[in-house]
């Protein structure tokens, strides 16, 4: 039922672009020249971990799970994260945005379920423009968000050392704003892993994420299609860094820092639903 839902999901969210790009292609031109992408400085300064990737992608499958059993830590997926201290699942119902909060020994991890709808002006960087759906839905619940970091923080104590946010699919896009504001609110180190992200912004938003935020794995499994959406040029939307492509599901590359390296995921069509629900052959969503 799951992969039905997220095969309508993907569909209306390609429909929905489709139409957008109509509506607003007037500016694009406008847009095209006052793009500056800074790419200077964005390779993260830890290294990929496949290991560590394949933790925080059940953290990001978990966000599916229902909220009272996510409260509970007894989710399906939640089973098999153990140690982990829940501070609260949070859900708006306007936007359908569930994303939950909690604590290991050592690391905060805020992560997030999407949903979605189309491009608005980024308040913190009224230049930049990003999906107005991913906007919307992070907007709803990050007041939410930051007081259960700031509880999680305060349960956890200096043991506490590091932010995680994580999220696969539309969550991967609320992620990517989450860590951008995350990262501004606190002195610990943030950081995030994402898997199977559509693209979030323009390349202005591109430009600001990279001044801010450079410690970002964006993962992608073989012929995913979601990283494919929106399309590249429309509106000048453009992937954050850093990609970790995965051309096989054993072998990867981390790509350049320029968030659009052509030998990784741009290389290919991606239409597959099959490859966005299995990241290192675990099956999606609160299997
Ligand atoms: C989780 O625990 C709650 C309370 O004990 C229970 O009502 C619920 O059915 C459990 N959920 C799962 C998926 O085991
Ligand atoms: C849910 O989101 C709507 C729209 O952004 C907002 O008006 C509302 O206050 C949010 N609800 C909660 C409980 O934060
Ligand atoms: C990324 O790599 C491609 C070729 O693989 C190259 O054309 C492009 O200039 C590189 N961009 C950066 C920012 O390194
Ligand atoms: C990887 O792909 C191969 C061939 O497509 C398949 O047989 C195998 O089960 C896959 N492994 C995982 C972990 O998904």
């Amino acid at each position: 039922m799951i992969k039905s839902i997220i095969s309508c999901i993907i569909i209306s969210f390609l429909m929905i672009n489709f139409c957008n790009s109509i509506k607003i292609n007037g500016d694009g031109q406008q847009q095209q020249q006052q793009q500056q992408i800074n790419l200077e400085n964005s390779l993260p300064s830890f290294p990929y971990d496949q290991a560590v990737a394949e933790i925080f992608v059940q953290f990001s499958y978990a966000a599916y799970c229902n909220g009272p059993d996510i409260q509970n830590w007894n989710c399906t997926t939640c089973k098999n994260l153990p140690g982990f201290n829940i501070v609260s699942a949070i859900f708006n119902v306007t936007t359908n945005t569930q994303a939950f909060v909690g604590y290991t020994n050592n690391q905060v991890i805020v992560s997030f379920r999407g949903s979605m709808d189309v491009e608005t002006i980024y308040p913190p960087y009224p230049q930049a423009k990003v999906h107005d759906g991913f906007y919307r839905g992070w907007a709803s619940v990050s007041s939410q968000v930051r007081t259960s970091i700031d509880t999680a923080l305060a349960k956890c104590g200096s043991d506490c050392k590091e932010i995680w946010v994580v999220g696969h699919s539309l969550g991967a896009a609320l992620a990517t704003l989450c860590v951008a504001e995350v990262q501004g609110w606190y002195t610990l180190p943030t950081y995030s892993y994402t898997y199977g992200s559509p693209r979030v912004g323009d390349s202005i938003f591109v430009g600001y994420f990279n001044q801010i935020h450079k410690n970002n794995y964006r993962v992608v499994n073989q012929h995913d299609l979601v990283p494919h959406v929106p399309m590249e040029g429309l509106l000048d939307y453009h992937h954050v860094p850093t990609e970790v492509y995965y051309p096989t599901n054993t072998t990867y590359i981390v790509c350049n820092d320029s968030g659009e390296d052509p030998i990784c995921s741009d290389s290919v069509i991606g239409l597959s639903i099959y490859d966005h629900l299995h990241y290192f052959g675990i099956p999606c969503c609160c299997k």
